[in-house]
């Protein structure tokens, strides 16, 4: 359908909570996940949430081929996920580093819960109940964030581990999620 443009970390949408999707299966939902699909392609990303092309709606979809970018990350498949809600399956929590097509050019060492359990639905209604765990969980709880208005930098705790990419790994060919 389109490439979106991602808006900014500033932009005060992204700091909303997003509302539930209410009628699966419709024309409107499917061009807002094929536009999600096209801009995530066009950038790509590891994951994207509606708010970051400007519609407030609690929508994300994640996925992840080895070998783009992080050559140790597991694959993660392609979702589409709705209304999601997450559950941490135990309290430890990693730390690694993250980025955002919203904040374009940084990077972050953020914690997140090791494993947890996600539902939601599909764009046809159906539901989606998975345990998951390292890049899998680190994935959906960055964006889920998005749909409650919190940017990863957010998460910080240390911010000396907060930085430009191309000063962070020089040499390196990262591109942003
Ligand atoms: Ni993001």
């Amino acid at each position: 359908m389109a490439i979106k443009s991602v808006l900014k970390m500033g932009e005060p949408l992204l700091l909303q909570q997003a509302r539930p999707v209410e009628q699966f299966d419709i024309p409107q939902l499917h061009a807002l996940i094929q536009d999600m699909r096209d801009t995530m392609a066009d950038l790509n990303g590891a994951g994207l949430a509606a708010p970051q092309i400007g519609v407030s709606l609690q929508v994300v979809i994640f996925g992840f081929e080895k070998n783009q970018r992080y050559p140790d990350a597991d694959e993660v498949p392609f979702t589409i996920l709705l209304n999601p809600k997450l559950t941490p399956l135990s309290e430890d929590m990693e730390e690694d580093w993250e980025g955002c097509l919203s904040v374009p050019g940084m990077r972050g060492i953020v914690p997140r819960f090791v494993r947890l359990r996600y539902q939601g639905f599909d764009p046809y209604g159906t539901e989606i109940d998975r345990s998951v765990s390292g890049f899998h969980a680190r994935v959906v709880q960055h964006e889920c964030d998005h749909l409650q208005g919190i940017l990863y930098p957010m998460r910080i705790r240390d911010f000396r581990q907060f930085g430009f990419t191309d000063v962070l790994f020089p040499g390196q060919q990262i591109i942003d999620d």
